[in-house]
């Protein structure tokens, strides 16, 4: 049985029946670009993550270039982001002609090193060229703590905007209220700094059929720019109050998305469950450190799961013998940007963000769409115990052979 890192032809069989007609009025329509599926997805987005405003716009790369955009970064700025992310999110900021300051990840959730963050803002803060946005990445569908990074804004004048694009969901128990989530007892992911954004990538938990992208926002005046932004700048048909680009979300997406919508809660749910079976799969095998990693959880947060990511000894060897076992697997990332070819102007070097560099070369993204099964599981499981069996003490490893009994089968 093959086990892919992904399998979308298991979810549109699913959703085949409802998702059909919605295209179909489309094309009937023959209206592409905006209009009501794309305003009736931005309220859905809005309500979904408790905020007032979404725009759709056609990608998630869009969507962080117009956010800031919108917060008027100019050329020579410095925006602080994480190396150990998609390219998109530091690629954005160089397009603006603004300088990306990567500050290192924290090596169990691999977000932003907030105590590092704070330590590089002590000591920077206050210069006329400091930092003027900083970009938290929820990576892998984690929050990052945003309650305490928000502390950390507030106090040095920096604008947040969010890089969502794995977080569609996620969530962060606090107390008290801030911004868009008012008397929220818990934040969503996006909702908390200035602007939030997302992918809708085919491979996110929310994914189109194509590319889609969405930003929200609990500032009106920000929402308004982003309006005209992703339209030429355009208040009505050819009067440019701005300089914006052509980076509106097409209809058929948004039909596509609103259907999918209806079933993100109940995919996460699923993502989720099976990264707990996961967990008691490897528990039984006995495979753990130092061979193998899991994610962990940080209490108070809700994960979801758009990769389930390992750390894994012997990482790249262990990918082959599971590509001949046919089961899927992915890096994400193998170079952090710090290191990229395109950014040595920069002067990084080699040793100078240790736990990138270390995640770089020790992660592995395992499947955990929800349709995949409990055989599949175990089989990727097994798969793993094969391969590290001869090293481990002599009767230790235990590949998988029936589900634990808290576990329902298929
Ligand atoms: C962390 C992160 N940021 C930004 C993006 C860019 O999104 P898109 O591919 O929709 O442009 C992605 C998606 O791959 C991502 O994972």
């Amino acid at each position: 049985m093959k086990v892919p890192l992904l399998d979308l032809k298991k979810q549109y069989k699913k959703i085949r029946s409802r998702v059909t007609p919605e295209i179909e009025k489309v094309l009937e329509s023959q209206l592409f670009i905006l209009g009501r599926n794309v305003e009736e997805l931005e309220k859905e987005i809005a309500a979904f993550c408790g905020v007032p405003q979404a725009i759709g716009v056609a990608s998630g790369t869009d969507a962080l270039l117009l956010a800031l955009m919108a917060l008027e970064v100019q050329p020579g700025d410095r925006v602080i982001t994480t190396p150990f992310t998609f390219f998109a999110t530091g690629g954005v900021i160089s397009r603006l002609g603004a300088l990306p300051v990567f500050i290192d990840i924290d090596p169990v959730t691999y977000n932003l090193d907030l105590s590092r963050l704070e330590d590089y803002l002590r000591e920077n803060g206050g210069r006329a060229d400091s930092p003027r946005v900083v970009m938290p990445v929820h990576l892998y569908g984690q929050m990052t703590d945003m309650k305490a990074l928000m502390g950390m804004a507030q106090k040095h004048g920096l604008r947040v905007v969010e890089d969502g694009a794995q977080a569609l969901g996620a969530r962060q128990k606090v107390g008290s209220s801030i911004r868009g989530n008012k008397g929220a007892q818990e934040w969503s992911a996006g909702a908390v700094g200035d602007l939030g954004c997302f992918s809708f990538f085919p491979t996110k938990n929310l994914g189109g059929f194509g590319d889609g992208g969405m930003v929200i926002t609990g500032d009106p005046e920000l929402a308004r720019k982003i309006r005209l932004l992703r339209n030429h700048g355009a208040h009505t048909k050819y009067a440019h109050r701005m300089i914006g680009i052509n980076s509106r979300l097409d209809a058929l997406q948004a039909a596509v998305l609103r259907v999918k919508l209806n079933y993100l809660e109940r995919w996460t749910e699923g993502r989720r469950k099976n990264a707990d079976r996961y967990r008691a799969l490897f528990r039984e095998a006995k495979l753990g450190p130092p061979f193998v990693s899991l994610p962990r959880e940080q209490k108070g947060f809700y994960h979801i799961y758009n990769q389930f990511v390992i750390r894994a000894q012997r990482r790249d060897a262990l990918r082959e013998h599971l590509l001949k076992k046919e089961i899927g697997s992915e890096i994400y990332y193998p170079i952090p940007l710090h290191l990229q070819e395109c950014y040595r102007f920069l002067g990084y070097h080699p040793g100078d963000l240790p736990e990138s560099e270390r995640a770089a070369g020790e992660v592995l993204a395992l499947p955990i769409y929800p349709e995949l099964t409990w055989q599949q599981q175990r089989q990727v499981v097994r798969a793993m115990v094969e391969f590290y069996a001869p090293r481990r003490a002599p009767g230790s490893p235990a590949a998988p052979r029936r589900a634990p009994r808290f576990i329902k089968e298929g």
